[in-house]
């Protein structure tokens, strides 16, 4: 008998598939150019077409928007460009109605320096209470002139910035997200009432931003990369404050995904524990090279990662932080590289989309729950941003170098013939579309059996109704050079042909669907994959 997909289940986020909204680009319902709940809304009945279980809504807080809403000023109030609490509230129970969960995103690591407690920070003055929930400082140097340590930002700059008083305050990121005191207790009391009221809305799961990196060093010390202990990457402490997160979401059968980067698989384990984080993002397999040998090296050292602590693994081949799997796939150099991402570095799109269409078969097929960026389902390809209409303060951090995350952030395109695509009523979208993305339009592509989005939606309905999918093992195959085959329960086999040549495919497998056509003598083509049952 076939199993009962855990997707119906408490367990459903073991193989949950999970489509990440960027509310200020998704839908704009009241047509002022920015995304909004109330497009979201409407939008619903496409996302469960599409066939997914779960959304994650990047930040909707009030917000100033300097980090794109990672600058939190109010985390119990919606930003208004984005609508209401109370459209959130029927959102949630919408959303809910559709067999749809809503996974919502937590920044613990900083708040936007509008938040309320910033700003009674910066007017209470040095030695306050109020500053004690931040990390301010006196300066080094005679006349405290000089940042009080030498960490780098995690963009480009310092992590310091001296207020009028003669203090400095740290800020991993811009000068606008100040770093909380995660040594306080009123900070963890806080992010547990928050936590707590959400959880009483409804929402089935958190992303936790930045999740490695809200602890530090009681004393700020300096540090020499690869020498020094790191005083704020992956302290110990925090797996007392996921402890305790923990026990409160189960309370509520609430969920947790980190965002963990962290090279050492031994210490990135530790946060899925079983009485910590239920998962955490796998970015080692986003930031692989298009490579037979490097991707089957990165899912086998995923999976043995994840095995000790019987937690799921999670896949993901794009987000709202890297340039479009269309676009990576489409270079020679696939490998994830910041530096590589500067616009001009030759792509290839028809390579790139056949790529991205194998990547699609290869991570819904494997075990653990999968994560798609909106725009992942079209191929949206990283869109060029006239310099003058750049937002992202990556770009103005690094002094222009680095082309900032904009290009993956762009309006999707809805409906081919309307204006702006048919994201909103009317309104120049806040970011500019490029001209020729009407073939990627959901109306054109809904259409057409062979688009990107036919694929992905026949995908994921065989993902929920096939068994043998989602949580659970699976076995590599003899396969030639260059060429990824694994089975999975149930008699389900996936291959994938990264090789510059066609490749046999098993002698009886009944095709499921394959990501290409396959050639004249039923083999597999460069850069194709198919789903197979045995
Ligand atoms: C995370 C987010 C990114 C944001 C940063 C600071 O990496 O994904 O978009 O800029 O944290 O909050």
């Amino acid at each position: 008998m076939a199993a009962v997909p855990s997707s119906r289940t408490a367990d459903w986020w073991r193989d949950a598939a999970i489509y990440q909204v960027y509310p200020r680009s998704f839908a704009d319902g009241d047509g002022d150019g920015t995304g909004d709940l109330a497009g979201v809304r409407t939008r619903l009945p496409y996302l469960a077409e599409l066939g997914v279980d779960a959304v994650w809504f990047t930040p909707w807080y009030l917000s100033p928007l300097v980090d794109g809403g990672y600058d939190v000023a109010d985390y119990r109030t919606i930003d208004p460009a984005f609508g209401t609490l109370e459209e959130a509230e029927k959102l949630i129970s919408e959303a809910a109605d559709l067999g749809i969960r809503v996974i919502i995103d937590i920044v613990p690591n900083h708040v936007s320096d509008q938040h309320a407690w910033f700003q009674a920070a910066l007017a209470a003055g040095p030695g306050s209470p109020e500053r004690e929930l931040f990390h301010f400082r006196p300066g080094r140097g005679e006349h405290g002139e000089l940042p009080p340590n030498d960490w780098p930002s995690q963009f480009a700059g310092t992590t310091w910035t001296r207020v009028p008083d003669g203090e400095w305050y740290l800020h991993l990121f811009t000068p606008e997200q100040p770093d909380l005191n995660w040594a306080h207790p009123a900070v963890r009391r806080e992010h547990e009432d928050v936590l707590r009221f959400w959880f009483e809305r409804g929402v089935a799961g958190v992303r936790i931003d930045s999740a490695a990196l809200p602890a530090k060093h009681p004393q700020l010390p300096d540090f020499v990369e690869g020498v020094d202990p790191h005083p704020y990457i992956d302290q110990d402490e925090l797996h007392d404050i996921y402890r305790s997160w923990r026990a409160l979401a189960d309370e509520y059968g609430g969920v947790f995904v980190g965002e963990v980067w962290l090279p050492d698989a031994e210490r990135f384990a530790r946060y899925l524990r079983p009485d910590e984080l239920h998962t955490a993002f796998n970015f080692n397999f986003l930031a692989c090279p298009w490579d037979a040998g490097r991707l089957r090296r990165t899912i086998d050292d995923t999976l043995a990662e994840h095995a000790p602590v019987g937690a799921p693994a999670t896949w993901v081949l794009c987000n709202h932080d890297v340039t479009r799997t269309v676009t990576r796939y489409g270079r020679a150099d696939t490998a994830f590289d910041f530096a590589t991402k500067a616009f001009g570095t030759p792509t290839d799109p028809a390579l790139g989309t056949r790529r991205a269409r194998a990547a699609a078969l290869l991570t819904l097929a494997l075990p653990g729950s999968v994560y798609l960026y909106q725009g992942e389902e079209l191929g949206l390809p990283e869109a060029e941003i006239p310099l003058t209409r750049i937002q992202d303060p990556m770009h103005f951090r690094s002094g222009g170098i680095d082309p900032g995350r904009d290009g993956c952030r762009v309006p999707l395109p809805w409906t081919a013939d309307a204006p702006a695509y048919g994201f909103g009523p009317a309104g120049e979208p806040w970011l500019p579309q490029p001209d020729d993305w009407a073939r990627y339009a959901v109306d054109r592509q809904s259409a057409r059996p062979d688009s990107m989005l036919s694929l992905y939606r026949t995908a994921l309905r065989l993902r929920r109704s096939v068994a043998g999918f989602g949580d659970g093992p699976m076995s590599w195959l003899p396969a030639a050079d260059g060429v990824l085959a694994f089975t999975r329960p149930h008699g389900l086999i996936c291959v994938v042909n990264l090789a510059d040549r066609p490749a046999e495919l098993p002698a009886h497998g009944q095709l499921l669907l394959s990501s290409g056509p396959l050639d004249a003598d039923g083999r597999l083509p460069s850069d194709t994959a198919v789903w197979l049952r045995a």
